[in-house]
């Protein structure tokens, strides 16, 4: 062969392997993948456009119809008029909507439609419990369909897009934010990740992105946000890429996988580099190794505080490193829009980067079927007709009766009577509508929420319901408890409402004290006095301190904010009429001084023995939480026997396979959340003690037993080792089964 071919084909070889690893490297997920014909069409169009015009696809701007931060920059009407604004978010319903597209299709030079934006976090007019209640429901299907019925009210009101689902693991209780999520379990958080973003998108991927009833997804607060230091809102995060890796991160590559079409960058610095100017998360992770193709959107003017995070001294300096980073659209911070073109010409950025970002905006916009028709969802009939629906809000108390949860019921208090002759209902939340739709309610309606005091008096026709306030949430005042005391003497039984105001959770919410707020838990102990059985339940965005709550309280049930059909669905627990099923998604404490705890904690060198000093504990509380994760009872009991394991040696492509024989043993059906949890008992690294690997819901008719079997991947068994490679290494693992994560049965087996 000649020479200069053989050298030819040898180049071509070594292009066509690096292309292969290359691949191999990114492995793109079908969901993430973008088709040639709109690749084309955004070519196409990227050919028209000056560079200001692509800088204007980077800029996304508050309308003045709600506002959800600080407003560093009005006047966004005379911005989408001159091409200088690709989207808009806080503008609502599908005529205003419609106004503002008309500005872009019509007046603008290139006639780009815009995206419209808004926090549909749990709900839109529907509201939905928080998604940290959701999350005790452990019911995927129920939860995938919240997120549904939330795209398709929303979606009728002019949106395209939601921030959310919001994905950070959050382990500290001080943070208000952990409303917001799923809570402090990777797995959990990750299984809730994929499906709410299908639920919002339609389906894994982009395609149903065009109909009317779908909005994109966006994972937030990416990442590591719920490990803000101390639990204070917007603070600095530290840790190990392990950690960041094994917990922080997996529910975002969740959401990745399942077709999540944006991004948010978060607030908070990781490891000294705030999330908004991460180029190693935004581009080398999230594009590179996940393969995420579409999006990335900052938070809230998250590029102009990374001045004050002291990263750049200058708007320039800023808006270079998050463009640099792989950010492609600035929230409101005006910085793209000031600083980017100028950028270009010094040569700081380059201009093909520009592109870039605007090519993967334009591209959501030719997924979300904007050039076609861009008013495709501006029809102010089928708003109305698809909000607040009776099929929605059946969905909203579905929800609603499973997120809650049954901590303690002494004597069988729960469920009460419906023959009761009287019931006193007490505490500020009782009779309040306001509160109940919790933070980040977005659009929702308190008047269409069903207070506590309107479900009692709908269930209980013939029960003399007696009212009295109490106190407030959060003052000093008990001059109400002498009436509250009265109140409680003349009845059979008393269920007292308290809890949180909804702004004592969600963003810059963060308490130092985990207490009920106020003089709450004083009128609980003069209630206690009258000796009747006190029912309390508690409304709240995070886990609380219960501890001087329990000896006054006969039962405790767990309302969070259930939002629309709270009083509804507290109705039919109390009063027997839903069999309660939720489990913790999150560890309670004892009190806020053992925080952070969480169940997937390492082992010390010297784990905790009470007996001797020198081990790893307080003096003054036990180390374990006083209500652990996955916790949860029902008006039934259950028992559990025979765990099995079909193979006790298992390869690294493997199936764990496990059963265990579930037994409903009491008088009526319950619903159990099964929790599967494993260990790896020896490893390179210090492994969780105990980390969830499945969960399912069985409903069981009083008496039943059921065979309840798991699969496990071998290989979701693993971890990041020191060269930051996941592996899962071989050697002796535990299985551990059971209906909390304190109480389970257990086998070892052995990875080869
Ligand atoms: C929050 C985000 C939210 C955004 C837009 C920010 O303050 O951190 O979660 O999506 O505002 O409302």
């Amino acid at each position: 062969m000649h020479l200069k071919t053989f050298l030819a084909a040898l180049l071509l070889v070594a292009v066509a392997i690096t292309n292969l690893y290359a691949q191999a490297r990114t492995a793109v997920p079908t969901s993430q993948r973008v088709d040639a014909a709109t690749t084309r069409k955004v070519n196409t169009l990227l050919a028209k456009m000056t560079l200001e015009e692509k800088i204007g696809q980077l800029v996304l701007y508050t309308s003045d119809y709600d506002v959800t931060g600080p407003v560093v920059r009005a006047g966004y009407l005379k911005d989408i008029r001159a091409g200088n604004c690709g989207a808009v978010f806080n503008a609502l319903t599908a005529n205003f909507t419609r106004q503002l597209q008309k500005i872009a299709v019509e007046e603008t030079r290139l006639k780009i439609p815009l995206i419209f934006g808004y926090d549909v976090i749990h709900g839109y007019k529907t509201t939905f419990p928080i998604p940290l209640a959701e999350a005790a429901s452990f019911d995927t299907v129920a939860i995938e369909l919240a997120a549904r019925v939330a795209a398709r009210e929303a979606s009728a009101a002019g949106l395209h897009w939601t921030f959310a689902p919001m994905v950070d693991i959050a382990r500290d209780p001080r943070w208000g934010r952990i409303a917001e999520g799923s809570g402090e379990d990777v797995f959990l958080g990750s299984t809730l990740a994929r499906v709410r973003t299908r639920g919002f998108q339609g389906m894994e991927g982009w395609d149903l992105l065009a109909t009317d009833s779908t909005v994109v997804a966006c994972a937030k607060h990416y990442a590591a946000y719920g490990a803000a230091e101390a639990g204070r809102d917007y603070n600095t995060t530290d840790m190990s890429e392990q950690r960041l890796r094994d917990v922080y991160l997996p529910p975002f590559q969740a959401a990745v996988n399942a077709g999540a079409g944006t991004f948010m960058t978060a607030f908070n610095s990781v490891n000294g580099v705030p999330a908004t100017g991460n180029r190693f998360l935004v581009t080398d992770v999230l594009r590179d190794e996940w393969g995420f193709g579409g999006f990335v959107v900052t938070d809230y003017t998250s590029i102009n505080e990374m001045m004050k995070h002291g990263v750049a001294a200058d708007s320039a300096g800023v808006g270079a490193l998050a463009i640099n980073a792989g950010v492609d659209m600035d929230m409101q911070g005006g910085i793209f829009q000031g600083s980017l073109a100028s950028l270009v010409r010094r040569g700081v950025v380059k201009e093909k980067t520009i592109t870039e970002a605007a090519r993967r905006v334009l591209t959501m916009k030719y997924k979300l079927g904007l050039f076609d028709n861009p008013y495709g969802r501006n029809d102010s009939l089928r708003e109305k007709a698809r909000t607040l629906t009776p099929e929605n809000l059946a969905a909203a108390l579905d929800m609603a009766r499973k997120s809650i949860v049954l901590l303690k019921n002494d004597r069988d208090v729960l469920p009460l009577s419906k023959s009761l002759g009287t019931v006193a209902l007490i505490g500020p939340l009782a009779d309040n509508q306001r509160e109940l739709l919790g933070p980040w309610s977005g659009a929702g309606d308190a008047k269409e929420v069903v207070t506590v005091r309107a479900g009692l008096t709908r269930k209980l026709p013939s029960t003399k319901l007696l009212y009295a306030k109490g106190c407030e949430i959060d003052t000093k005042d008990s001059s109400g408890f002498a009436e509250a005391v009265r109140t409680a003497r003349q009845a059979d039984a008393v269920i007292a409402i308290v809890g949180e105001e909804q702004g004592m959770s969600g963003e810059a919410a963060s308490r130092s004290q985990i207490t009920l707020p106020g003089v709450q838990t004083e009128l609980l102990m003069e209630l206690a006095k009258t000796g009747k059985p006190i029912v309390v339940v508690l409304m709240n965005g995070r886990p609380l301190d219960l501890s001087a709550v329990l000896p006054a309280a006969t039962a405790i049930v767990e309302g969070w904010f259930l939002g629309n059909r709270t009083g509804d669905a507290l109705a039919d627990v109390l009063f027997g009429d839903f069999n309660p099923s939720g489990k913790l998604p999150v560890s309670f404490p004892r009190n806020v001084g053992q925080v952070p705890i969480y169940l997937s904690a390492l082992n010390t060198g010297r784990p905790v023995n009470v007996n001797e000093k020198f081990t790893s504990k307080y003096l003054d509380v036990e180390n374990t939480p006083l209500y652990a994760f996955g916790y949860g009872l029902s008006y039934t009991t259950f028992a559990y026997s025979n765990l099995r394991l079909e193979q006790n040696v298992l390869g690294q492509r493997d199936m764990l396979r496990a059963s265990i024989t579930l037994t409903n043993t009491g008088k009526r059906e319950g619903t159990e959340v099964v929790q599967l949890y494993t260990r790896d008992e020896v490893g390179s690294m210090s492994r969780p003690l105990q980390e969830l690997k499945g969960f399912k819901r069985m409903t069981l008719a009083a008496g039943a037993s059921v065979q309840v079997s798991f699969e496990v991947p071998v290989q979701s068994l693993g971890f990041h080792n020191a060269q930051m490679k996941y592996v899962v290494e071989p050697g002796t693992f535990l299985v551990m089964v059971g209906g909390s994560s304190d109480k389970v049965q257990t086998l070892p087996f052995t990875v080869r």
